[in-house]
């Protein structure tokens, strides 16, 4: 048609199939999303913006669960404000000598009961952390494509925890995240250097079986 031009928009997938990436070998042919996340600990202590963090839960929210019922919950806090000093504290040394330099620390609880449309008692899901986990994993590769890298800890004091997020009894603490920019790895105490790389996995065919487990 007269006077309209026709504008053709091509992207280009920042990740590909690939077997090698990141010092990472695959099996098999994969997306270079999954070999390309790892978990550093050497992070640049740059601030956050509000609205990374709201996309990264974003990408959580949209993870499947039994019934729908999304029983993930974050509590977080940016670096520089109390929050993120209160929940330092509740970090185990070990983890504490690195994640002080993260951009956020956010909590992840779950919660077993949920309200069934129509029901009037709450069902309690016996999926809540497999739930939770597909949540985590989908912040943390959201993070990865937004340039940020996040690292899972258990290495945390749960009763502490609870008490400064305030979470009661229904909720389980599950782990807490560490999200920052990575930094040069000279900037970690020598022995955690020393172990910034990405690490590996056992072969496929010792994780997926046909037809039964072997
Ligand atoms: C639930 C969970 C708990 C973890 N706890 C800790 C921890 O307390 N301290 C730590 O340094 N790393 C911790 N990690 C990081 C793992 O060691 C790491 O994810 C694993 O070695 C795989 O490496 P990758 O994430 O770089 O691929 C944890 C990871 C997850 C998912």
């Amino acid at each position: 048609m007269k006077g309209l031009s026709t504008v053709t928009v091509q992207t280009v997938d920042p990740h590909p199939i690939a077997i090698e990436h990141n010092g990472r070998h695959a099996d098999h042919p994969v997306s270079l999303l999954f070999l390309g996340r790892w978990s550093p600990r050497a992070f640049t202590a740059e601030p956050i913006p509000q609205e990374t963090l709201l996309t990264l839960f974003e990408a959580a929210r949209w993870a499947p669960s039994a019934f729908n019922s999304q029983p993930w919950r974050f509590v977080y806090a940016r670096r520089d404000t109390p929050a993120f000093e209160a929940f330092l504290s509740f970090l185990i040394p070990y983890n504490q000598a690195w994640a002080k330099s993260a951009s956020a620390l956010v909590v992840v609880l779950s919660k077993a009961a949920f309200l069934q449309p129509g029901k009037s008692e709450p069902t309690i899901s016996g999926s809540a952390s497999f739930d939770t986990g597909a949540a985590w994993a989908s912040l943390a590769l959201q993070a990865y494509k937004l340039g940020w890298a996040t690292h899972g800890m258990t290495g945390f004091d749960k009763d502490a925890a609870r008490r400064v997020v305030k979470a009661p009894e229904e909720y389980r603490l599950e782990a807490v995240v560490a999200i920052g920019k990575r930094a040069d790895p000279a900037t970690l105490p020598p022995q955690l250097a020393e172990r910034e790389t990405p690490n590996g996995r056992r072969p496929l065919n010792e994780t997926a079986f046909e037809g039964e487990l072997r």
